[in-house]
């Protein structure tokens, strides 16, 4: 069991399984205790379970920081062995350099931490983490041998929105090479559309597929990355059952990010559910 865990083998396999739909579970500061961390996974365990040889489903639990290494030995014990990776919401933008109340890269990989979530809009626009960080971040989670789960997003669908995103992947992505790049995922997540700010609603395929262009054109067109090794794209914001879908039938969009829909565990199978019948 252990053996398909926390290989990067594993991961490169799923990455060239294009059909294959990666859900990133995006548990933020949830849920309150371990115990309703532990039925979240239980019920969705079952929900594997009763898919039998299903492999088309690729899943992604980001627990907080202090679930995690309970949250690790669940996902090598159960019917998650094939399908369920563990993700960090965040990382130390230094390995060696003294951070209180960081968690460093090194840290992570021991737990058997595989993806990590770079750049998250809370982190951006409510903890003031700057394009910079992001950018030091980004590197050392790449030092580190994890997949990096880049967000990307504009605060305001307004005239300058693609400005706002060129701008955005440009910092992000600064330094890097075309090597680095391929083998993040980039989630698209509109801040207007994540689901616990004032107003806040999904937005469409269509609308979100004019972002994903976007931030496809300047990937191309600043590191020359040929179309095929452009890092496959998730959407995010407010996703639910009503909606997963609708994304998910795009061939466009690899998976879905999911924050609040995935700590209640009804509608997270729900998504799963939608997720096991794309074509
Ligand atoms: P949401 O969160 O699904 O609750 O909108 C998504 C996210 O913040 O990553």
């Amino acid at each position: 069991m252990l053996g398909s865990f926390g290989t990067s083998l594993n991961i490169e396999g799923i990455k060239n399984n294009m059909a294959k739909k990666t859900i990133i579970a995006n548990w933020k500061n949830h849920p309150e205790s371990l115990a309703q961390a532990q039925e979240i996974l239980d019920f969705t365990n079952d929900y594997l379970d009763s898919l039998g040889d299903f492999r088309e489903l690729s899943l992604v639990f980001c627990p907080p920081f202090v679930f995690m290494e309970e949250v690790a030995k669940i996902l090598q014990m159960s019917h998650f062995e094939h399908e369920a990776f563990l993700g960090a919401q965040d990382i130390a933008a230094e390995d060696k350099t003294a951070l209180t109340g960081e968690i460093s890269g090194p840290m992570l990989k021991r737990l058997g931490v595989d993806y990590v979530i770079i750049g998250h809009s809370e982190r951006r626009w409510k903890l003031g983490e700057s394009d910079e960080v992001v950018n030091h971040k980004l590197k050392t989670a790449i030092e580190n041998g994890l997949t990096p789960v880049v967000c990307i997003g504009e605060k305001v669908r307004d005239g300058g929105f693609g400005k706002f995103i060129e701008d955005q992947v440009l910092k992000t992505f600064k330094g890097l090479g075309p090597d680095q790049i391929k083998r993040c995922l980039i989630a698209y997540e509109p801040v207007w559309a994540i689901s616990t700010n004032p107003g806040a609603k999904p937005d469409t395929p269509d609308s979100s597929l004019e972002s994903v262009n976007i931030i496809r054109d300047v990937l191309i067109g600043n590191w020359k990355l040929e179309i095929r090794n452009l890092p496959r794209v998730l959407y995010g914001g407010s996703v639910s059952s009503k909606n997963a879908a609708d994304f998910l039938n795009r061939k466009e969009f690899s998976g879905v990010l999911v924050g609040g829909a995935s700590v209640n565990k009804e509608e997270f199978v729900k998504i799963l559910e939608i997720t096991s019948k794309i074509k």
